[in-house]
């Protein structure tokens, strides 16, 4: 049977991270795969998560399963996070969130769900994108269309022909928007840009799908929901990925929920029921793990005041890397202005290095940059920002 396969090449991040892997340089720089690295470049567990940990020893009597839906407690704390504790959608009864298995695992949830309710909607993404999210959400039966987002030679969002493109889209379609800290570019929408987006929503009946990954990284964990939340107080309809991975440093536990908003408390049961149905179909429960310690951190204001303190160090190490970064490139280079890489927000930014450029970085240097010239500004640190510079800039000269 299996004679009919071809083999499938990896998925290019995670390429990036066995190959970073397996470079037994020490001077080797991994700027690939969107995972926070301190300035010792190491992934560590965050303190507030080791602490719930201890604490979840002792407390936790059973590994028997906990249900299709996860955790009540993360679902009801995870609507908290995202829509803000006391926002009146929480008591409108037509918001529903269940766990899932990390970010993606809620991104297929959602598509899923969405095609069992309009099979013939189609799925807008903005250029670019997570390269997962096409094969993710085209395989659970969306057909893809695209919309500009991210003008690389200006290094802004391509508001007129973002705007242009998303006037066409027909309703019932859905639009994917990233809640914040774009990836892979790192630029961000304006508030006034959800604003119109909104109203375009509004007006031609689409239904945006928000996939939010990295809120806390960008701007602060409120400042990061602005467009989800104005969206969420706006329009009928709303889908909503979100994921623990980065803000909790739970990566590998999968630790994502699914959120939907419908037009009546009744709609959004169905749709609940529908969400339930997908995950008892696929993976039957999501894993436990993550999202207790999740729970147990938001529950308890000692534990969750020292998680956003630590939150609140992991965006400020990054910003100060961009910041370091971009000056020690633009002050070396005459002609070069990376004042974007400072402005934009969250892990990524393009460095606008073309394929020989990151092949030499790779191959002469050790230095591991996704071929879209996305860098994950987290592996910049004290150590090796001369390296790095002084390698990018004898690739830029
Ligand atoms: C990334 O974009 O690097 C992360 O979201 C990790 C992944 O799964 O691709």
């Amino acid at each position: 049977m299996f004679e009919s396969l071809k083999p499938v090449a990896m998925d290019p991040i995670l390429g990036l991270m066995a190959a970073f892997r397996a470079d037994t340089r020490t001077t080797k720089i991994d700027l690939g795969v969107g995972v926070y690295m301190d300035d010792h470049g190491h992934t560590p567990v965050m303190a507030s998560v080791k602490e719930a940990e201890a604490q979840l020893m002792q407390l936790e009597t059973t590994k028997s399963y906990q249900g299709i839906a996860g955790d009540p407690d993360y679902n009801q704390r995870t609507l908290e996070l995202l829509f803000g504790a006391g926002q009146s959608i929480l008591n409108s009864g037509r918001i529903k969130s269940i766990q899932a298995p990390g970010g993606s695992g809620a991104l297929r949830v959602g598509a899923e769900v969405t095609q069992r309710a309009r099979p013939e909607a189609k799925l807008w993404v903005g250029v670019p994108t997570w390269p997962n999210h096409i094969p993710l959400l085209g395989s659970a039966g969306f057909e893809i269309e695209e919309y500009p987002y991210y003008d690389r030679d200006t290094h802004q969002i391509n508001t007129d022909a973002m705007m242009e493109t998303l006037r066409q889209v027909p309703a019932g379609d859905m639009v994917l928007l990233h809640g914040c800290c774009h990836n892979p570019t790192g630029a961000d929408l304006t508030h006034e840009q959800w604003d119109q987006i909104a109203d375009l929503a509004l007006e031609r009946g689409f239904i945006p799908f928000i996939d939010t990954a990295y809120q806390g990284l960008g701007d602060g964990l409120d400042e990061d929901a602005y467009g989800l939340r104005m969206m969420a107080d706006r329009l009928p309809e709303l889908v909503v990925a979100s994921s623990c991975s980065k803000n909790f440093g739970l990566y590998r536990e999968r630790t994502g929920s699914i959120t939907f908003i419908a037009e009546s408390p009744e709609q959004v049961e169905i749709v609940a029921s529908q969400a339930m149905a997908v995950a008892r179909q696929t993976y039957s429960m999501p894993p436990a793990h993550g999202a207790l310690l999740v729970s147990l951190i938001l529950g308890d204001q000692q534990l969750r005041a020292n998680w956003e303190a630590e939150l609140a160090e992991v965006r400020g190490r990054i910003q100060s890397m961009r910041s370091l970064l971009a000056d020690n490139i633009q002050n070396n280079v005459a002609g070069i202005d990376f004042t974007h890489v400072k402005m934009q927000k969250g892990m990524f930014s393009f460095l606008g290095l073309n394929t020989a450029q990151l092949d030499h970085l790779r191959e002469e240097f050790g230095i591991y940059i996704v071929s879209s010239s996305r860098v994950n500004l987290a592996g910049v640190n004290s150590n090796n920002i001369d390296y790095l510079s002084s390698s990018i800039l004898s690739v830029l000269k």
